[in-house]
């Protein structure tokens, strides 16, 4: 669990791996008077990726990091943690799989945000799944991250219902509304428990 300590200020690292539509929308929640957390860096798998542009646009720090090299990795993550003072680490769209070290030293500061209600379909193409097992409902979940993938304990889920002519790519839309609306409440909410 995330300590605190008087902190006025939760500073949260976003890493991303393309789009990044969550996370301008966090960048956006931070800047409300009230906000308890500020995007104070953006780490990228991709140098391609879409969303690094919010970088600029926000004027945050950002950096692309290889995450095949596990050891180069926890060195260039660590280093600009520090420096950032880091809190939390929100996981947005990020699609490489953290080394079990980097989780554990972590360990209850990762959050990631799964489009399905987990612990229903877990990994990837979760609207195509769930609508060809005719669910009534999809929708997304706020989680802790751990070891295992999309495992993590939840903090919070929306439903979405699945209507007979969507598609995976309708329904993948109505989700990320609620996605949009779904991510700071739960940062929120954690912050607010501590
Ligand atoms: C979001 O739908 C997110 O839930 C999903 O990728 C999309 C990223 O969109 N994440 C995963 O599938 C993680 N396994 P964004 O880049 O516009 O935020």
């Amino acid at each position: 669990m995330i300590k605190l300590n008087g902190i006025k200020k939760v500073n949260v690292a976003v890493f991303i791996s393309g789009r990044g539509s969550n996370l301008e929308n966090l960048i956006k929640c931070s800047k409300n008077k009230k906000s308890k957390f500020k995007i104070s860096l953006i780490i990228s798998s991709s140098s391609k990726a879409s969303g690094l542009k919010f970088a600029k646009k926000f004027n945050i720090k950002r950096k692309v990091i290889n995450f095949n090299n596990n050891t180069l990795i926890e060195k260039n993550l660590l280093m600009a943690f520090k420096k950032k003072h880091i809190n939390i680490i929100c996981l947005a769209g990020f699609m490489k799989i953290l080394s079990k070290n980097f989780i554990k030293r972590f360990d209850g500061k990762i959050l990631n945000i799964h489009p399905s209600l987990l612990p229903k379909y877990k990994g990837l193409n979760t609207h195509f799944r769930a609508i060809q097992n005719k669910e009534s409902y999809s929708g997304c979940t706020v989680h802790y991250v751990n070891s295992k993938l999309d495992s993590g304990k939840i903090i919070l889920q929306k439903r979405v219902k699945i209507f007979k002519k969507d598609t995976a790519k309708s329904l993948a839309a109505r989700v990320l509304i609620q996605e949009h609306a779904l991510y700071p409440k739960a940062l929120n909410k954690i912050i607010n428990d501590h």
